[in-house]
């Protein structure tokens, strides 16, 4: 039963409240917390944009409203019309002294109170998603995807959108999810890169922002089986203009985050200047180089082994920003990485978090020449037949070129400081985990 004149534009959000500052409002929203005192019930009411003590008197309301007031638990949502007045003791400096109510969705015993396990809140993840700090995580999401958009389309690249569903595996065969599609073996996208490698020869610079599919049987901090991949691929250029490419994006996206998410990066305990002052060029440290780093912190690894992320965290701990390293031995990259002269060496570079977060992100030049990419199938023992496609590229004039993969989650999870990667995402896929 509405008992108050419910207009749309009459209502205004919490942040419009509190900048107003004073006169009566009308909002809607729901109860984060709420107590009683005497004579007097005291909700802090939530909206997207911000929150606010709303003061109710007893002797404002019928019995009937008072009684169905009391009842409202945590999370009950709400009208409420009322003036606002400065009040030094609330969150935000300002309450609004309710005058008419009307509880739209009741809400009783609420199941997330204090001091749940992680186990618990990814079971009520569809619950729990309206925390603060689950929307302080999901507002920075939000600026991290706007800011790709916008620093792609500043720096000339097309966004384009690539197959999920596809023949064949970029990445190796572990780490694929199998499709029974109409009776033929199909997987899901570990990787765009072979289509946006399709893309250059038109539009020559492209990236695109799909989910990324990996069978990862680990339970990491740092590994989901669904994630959101940005990956972009150049056409005429090598790895060092990637890495460039990817040092200003990566600033750039901390600078705008930094700017428009102050309060969502303190409230995860991340101090905004953290990322303000991150600078480009950022350094570069090649393989070799990484591995006299590491023994001088006595971690011993032999030439030729890939850092693990054992490794990447010890060479991370230190640094305040993230870094690159570069020149991999070419035995441990895919078959389609591009040979240096020195052919136990190759053009391709991970990118690290600092502060001991380790890989963000991976690219490098591809191999452009079709023997050579045939000779490294054959030597991985993957069948051609798949590639035939993907060897079209380099029979049907092949260009220099060069791409990366980030994972948007990584970087997140870096840039917000969390614990775990799972925070990153809304609704974390894992081996044991894909519900809700
Ligand atoms: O290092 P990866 O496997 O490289 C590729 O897929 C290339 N084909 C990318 C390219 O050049 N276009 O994956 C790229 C990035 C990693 O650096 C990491 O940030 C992220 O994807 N990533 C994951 N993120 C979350 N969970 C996982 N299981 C991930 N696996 C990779
Ligand atoms: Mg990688």
């Amino acid at each position: 039963m509405i008992f108050m004149p419910f207009k749309k534009e009459e209502f205004v959000s919490i942040a419009e409240a509190l900048q107003k500052k004073k006169g009566t409002v009308q909002l809607h929203g729901w109860a984060k917390r709420k107590r009683e005192i005497a004579e007097t019930v005291f909700i802090l009411l939530r909206d997207s944009s911000n929150e606010i003590q709303c003061v109710f008197e007893k002797k404002d309301f019928s019995e009937r409203q008072w009684s169905e007031l009391f009842r409202q638990g945590i999370e009950s949502s709400f009208f409420v019309k009322g003036n606002l007045a400065e009040e030094k003791r609330a969150p935000n400096g300002f309450e609004l002294k309710a005058k008419e109510f009307q509880v739209i969705g009741e809400s009783q015993n609420f199941p997330i109170g204090k001091d749940l396990s992680e186990e618990f809140l990814l079971n009520v993840r569809h619950l729990w998603l309206r925390s603060g700090k689950m929307t302080a995580i999901n507002k920075i999401r939000h600026t991290v995807l706007l800011s790709i958009r916008e620093w792609h389309d500043q720096n000339g690249f097309y966004e384009v959108s690539p197959a999920i569903i596809t023949p064949n595996a970029c990445e190796g065969g572990t780490t694929l999810f199998p499709l029974d599609y109409f009776g033929e073996k199909r997987f899901l996208s570990q990787s765009a890169q072979m289509y946006l490698e399709v893309l250059i020869f038109s539009l020559e610079k492209v990236y695109g922002l799909t989910p990324s599919f990996r069978a990862e049987k680990s339970k990491t901090a740092r590994h989901l089986t669904e994630y959101w991949h940005l990956e972009g691929e150049i056409a005429w250029g090598d790895m060092f203009e990637m890495m460039k490419y990817i040092e200003e994006m990566v600033a750039f996206i901390c600078h705008q985050v930094g700017k428009r998410n102050p309060k969502e990066l303190q409230l995860l305990g991340r101090n905004p200047e953290d990322l303000l002052k991150i600078k480009t060029p950022f350094k570069k440290i090649s393989y070799d180089e990484a591995l006299s780093l590491l023994k001088k912190e006595k971690v011993s690894l032999p030439w030729g082994s890939d850092l693990s992320i054992k490794e990447e965290k010890v060479l991370a701990e230190k640094e305040k920003q993230p870094f690159f390293v570069y020149g991999y031995p070419t035995a441990i990259k895919a078959f389609y990485a591009k040979e240096q002269e020195d052919a136990k060496k190759c053009f391709s570079f991970d990118l690290m978090g600092g502060e001991g977060y380790g890989e963000l992100c991976t690219g490098g030049q591809r191999e452009d020449v079709i023997e050579n990419m045939v000779k490294k199938l054959k030597k991985d023992k993957i069948p051609l037949e798949n590639y035939e496609w993907y060897l079209d590229l380099r029979r049907y004039g092949s260009v220099p070129h060069s791409g990366y993969g980030l994972g948007i989650e990584r970087l997140i999870y870096w840039m917000c400081k969390l614990e775990s990667i799972k925070d990153a995402i809304p609704f974390p896929r894992t081996m044991n985990r894909s519900y809700p």
